[in-house]
């Protein structure tokens, strides 16, 4: 729970609807979820403009939108600064910074202003005992229906790995598609886990008849799934 002039702001939870908000961003106004229905999409925060670790895993995230894209995924960001803001710091990226072999990066993607902070205590992204003044990293992930699948929140002075999110995506995806879960580290082509027997009957069977499943243990089975047969269900042709 957050509280701000008194008033209780429960923080999302996985399996909530995205909160929902109208908002000024540097793509024009936007309606949230409801403008992203149908998509897949990654609401993150950074805490200020014009700072180095938010530049950084800006230009990266901007080099990688289309990744995500073809993954049906689009990308949202949002910090407490204003919109002229907004469109100075980017500029300035496109024009000047040149990082990791990233150079001329065009931010495509809306970048909200939320000088009010409403948005970002409507998400718990104003952590006081990080900042009072400034959201800290967090990452949402909501799925086409505007359901919150997963959220990660870092501090300020932790850059995210756009890779990891990337996975966590395909990840999720391949666990809706395949209705299978994922192992540790998993990444397509990896064996993924088969869900757990519901009984000792069903699970003697299973350890029995295990076509091409591998079984460690009653509880844990695992089965391949090649990585063309998940890309070619999750990615747009
Ligand atoms: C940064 O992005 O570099 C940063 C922003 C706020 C606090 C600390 C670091």
């Amino acid at each position: 729970m957050e509280t701000i002039e008194n008033q209780v702001i429960p923080m999302p939870r996985i399996g909530d609807k995205a909160p929902e908000f109208k908002a000024v961003t540097t793509q024009g106004p936007i309606n949230f979820p409801a403008d992203f229905s149908g998509s897949w999409v990654i609401l993150f925060s950074h805490p200020a403009d014009f700072t180095p670790v938010c530049t950084s895993e800006f230009m990266t995230f901007a080099s990688q939108e289309e990744k995500f894209a073809k993954a049906n995924c689009k990308l949202v960001g949002l910090s407490v600064d204003g919109l002229y803001s907004h469109i100075a710091w980017l500029r300035t990226i496109k024009e000047k910074i040149e990082y990791k072999g990233m150079k001329d990066v065009e931010v495509k993607f809306p970048l909200i202003e939320d000088i009010t902070m409403e948005v970002a205590h409507k998400y718990g992204m104003i952590q006081p005992g990080e900042s009072n003044t400034k959201a800290v990293r967090a990452v949402f992930f909501i799925d086409p229906k505007g359901i919150i699948r997963a959220m990660i929140y870092y501090p300020l002075s932790l850059g995210r790995n756009f890779d990891e999110l990337y996975r966590a995506l395909v990840a999720m995806q391949t666990a809706d598609a395949f209705s299978i879960a994922t192992p540790a580290d998993w990444q397509p082509g990896d064996d993924v886990i088969v869900p757990t027997a519901g009984s000792c009957g069903v699970a003697k069977e299973r350890m029995e008849n295990k076509k091409d499943m591998k079984c460690y243990d009653w509880f844990f089975c695992t089965k391949p799934i090649s990585k063309e047969q998940v890309l070619s269900t999750i990615l747009k042709k």
